[in-house]
C-alpha cells in the first residue's frame, strides 16, 4: 500500500489545491477601464446594457441586475407578496441565503427534504409540507443540477403557490430544454465570484411577468416605480432598501455573459473527464445527471461510502487536503456539513431584535420547530456529499489527474486499512472547532 501524505508519505500534489478562480481576461478589463475612465462607476447606462443582455440570452422579457444572489431572492419573495404568517417551502441542502431570504420578509421557512440522487427539492416531500399558509416554493437547482420542474410547477398551479427558482449555482443548465430560471415566475441568479459567471459580487433575476419585474426593480432601488421615469426619483411607494449593483460589476457582466457558453462548456468538459477519471474507485460514487435535463457544473461533488471507506467525510477531506488536493478552508459549517434547518438561526429560532419574530409572530397560524430527522436525505448528504473542486476553465488535464490519483490513492488505502481493522481517526480538536 501506497503511504498516504497524512501518513507520512509523498504527497501526490504540492502545487496547493485547487480552488475558486474566476475567468476575467482582456476584454473584462478593457470593459472596466472603460468605466473608470468615464467615471460612471454607479448604476446607469452599462446596467441597462447588462440587463439586456441577460434578458437576451435567458430569452426572457426582463432581467434586473443587484447586488446579489441574496438580495435576488429578497426582492422576488418580496414582489411576490410573501409577509408575516406566510410559509415558504425552501431546500435544507443548500446556501444560507436561499432559506434566509424568508426571514427577511417576516415569513417562515419550512423544510422538504432533497432528493439524494441530484440533492435538488424532493416535489413529494414539498407537497407533504403545503398546508393553508403555504405561499411560496424556492427549488434551488444544487451544484447546477436541474429540479424536477413539472413536478414543483403541477403543485404550485394546483396550490397557487410562486415559485422563485434559486439557480445561482446553475447558470445554463435546462430542465426538457428550457433553460433553469425561466421556468418558475422568478429565476435568481450569483455572480459571486468563484460562480460559473462572475462580477465579484452580484446577481440577477429574470421574468417574463411586467408586474413583478416592475416590483422588483422598485424593491431594488428605495421602493422606486420604474414607469414614472425621472419622476420615480423621489417617489418611494415600496419599503425596502438600496440593492443596487455598480456600472463597474455590470461592464465585467456584460463580457461574462458574452463568455458564459465556453464558461459552461469548458466546466462540463472538466467534469467529464474527472468523472471518467475516478470510475470503478471504492467507496465513491460522482454525481449522475437527472434525466430530465442536462446540468452544469458549479462544482464537482461526489458521495462518499463511510462503510465501504471505514471513515466519515472529515478524515476523508483531512487525508485528501494532505495530498494537497482538497482545500481545508472548506471544512467550514458553510461548506454543508450542517443541513440549513440544524443551523443555529432555525433551531434557536434566532429572531429580529432579540425575539422569536417572525416564527412566534402573532400572524402566523400555524407552528414551526425545526429538529434533527426532518429531512433525512439532506442530513445524510451532509455527512457524505463531499465538494471535491470548483471545475473552473483554467485547471488543465494534470490538474485533474491529481485530484483523480489523490482520491483514488486516498480511498484506496481507506478500504485496505479497513480490511485490516486499523480505525481511521486523523481530526484533531482544531479540525472539529473548525466545523
Ligand atoms: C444556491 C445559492 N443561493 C444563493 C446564494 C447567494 O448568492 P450571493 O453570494 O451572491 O449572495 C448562493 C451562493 O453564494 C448559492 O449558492
Amino acid at each position: 500500500m501506497e503511504a498516504l501524505a497524512i501518513d507520512g508519505g509523498v504527497p501526490v500534489r504540492t502545487k496547493g489545491p485547487i480552488i475558486e478562480e474566476d475567468v476575467i481576461d482582456q476584454e473584462e478589463l478593457t470593459a472596466l477601464m472603460e468605466i473608470v475612465n468615464q467615471k460612471a462607476l454607479r448604476r446607469a447606462g452599462a446596467t441597462i446594457e447588462y440587463e439586456r443582455v441577460i434578458a437576451e440570452w435567458f430569452g426572457v422579457k426582463h432581467a434586473v441586475a443587484v447586488s446579489s444572489g441574496t438580495t435576488t431572492l429578497h426582492i422576488a419573495l418580496a414582489a411576490f407578496g410573501i409577509g408575516p404568517g406566510d410559509e415558504v417551502i425552501v431546500s435544507p441542502y443548500t446556501f444560507i441565503a436561499a432559506d434566509s431570504c424568508v426571514l427577511e420578509q417576516n415569513a417562515i421557512p419550512i423544510f422538504a427534504d432533497i432528493d439524494p440522487d441530484y440533492l435538488t427539492l424532493d416535489p413529494q416531500d414539498v407537497e407533504r409540507k403545503i398546508t393553508k399558509n403555504t405561499k411560496a416554493i424556492i427549488p434551488v437547482h444544487m451544484i447546477g443540477n436541474p429540479t424536477n420542474m413539472d413536478a414543483i410547477m403541477d403543485l404550485a398551479a394546483k396550490h397557487n403557490l410562486w415559485v422563485l427558482e434559486d439557480a445561482a449555482q446553475a447558470h445554463g443548465a435546462t430542465y426538457h430544454g428550457k433553460k433553469l430560471g425561466t421556468i418558475g415566475h422568478v429565476g435568481s441568479f450569483s455572480t459571486v465570484s468563484g460562480k460559473i459567471m462572475a462580477t465579484g459580487e452580484g446577481g440577477f433575476v429574470i421574468t417574463n411577468d411586467d408586474d413583478l419585474y416592475e416590483k422588483m426593480w422598485g424593491y431594488s432601488d428605495f421602493g422606486r416605480k420604474k414607469s414614472l421615469g425621472p419622476a420615480s426619483k423621489y417617489h418611494w411607494g415600496l419599503p425596502i432598501s438600496n440593492y443596487r449593483i455598480t456600472n463597474m460589476q455590470a461592464a465585467i457582466g456584460i463580457q461574462q455573459m458574452k463568455r458564459l457558453d465556453d464558461l459552461i462548456v469548458r466546466r462540463t468538459e472538466n467534469s467529464h473527464y474527472l468523472t471518467e477519471q475516478l470510475s470503478g474507485i471504492p467507496g465513491i460514487e460522482p454525481f449522475r445527471t437527472p434525466p430530465w435535463g442536462e446540468r452544469v457544473y458549479y462544482y464537482y461533488v461526489i458521495r462518499i461510502d463511510p462503510e465501504i471507506l471505514g471513515c466519515d467525510m472529515l478524515n476523508f477531506a483531512l487525508a485528501l487536503a494532505a495530498e494537497g488536493i482538497y482545500d481545508t478552508q472548506y471544512l467550514s459549517t458553510t461548506r454543508w456539513m450542517i443541513p440549513q434547518h440544524l443551523q443555529p438561526v432555525f433551531v434557536n429560532k434566532a429572531g429580529y431584535g432579540g425575539t422569536k419574530c417572525p416564527f412566534e409572530c402573532p400572524l402566523y397560524e400555524g407552528h414551526v420547530e425545526y429538529y434533527e430527522g426532518m429531512c433525512p436525505e439532506a442530513e445524510r448528504a451532509c455527512d457524505e456529499v463531499l465538494w471535491l473542486i470548483p471545475p473552473h476553465p483554467m485547471l488543465t488535464r494534470e490538474d485533474l489527474d491529481d485530484v483523480a490519483r489523490g482520491v483514488r490513492k486516498v480511498a484506496t488505502a481507506f478500504v485496505e486499512k479497513k480490511a485490516k481493522g486499523i480505525k481511521v481517526d486523523y481530526a484533531t480538536e482544531e479540525h472539529q472547532a473548525l466545523l
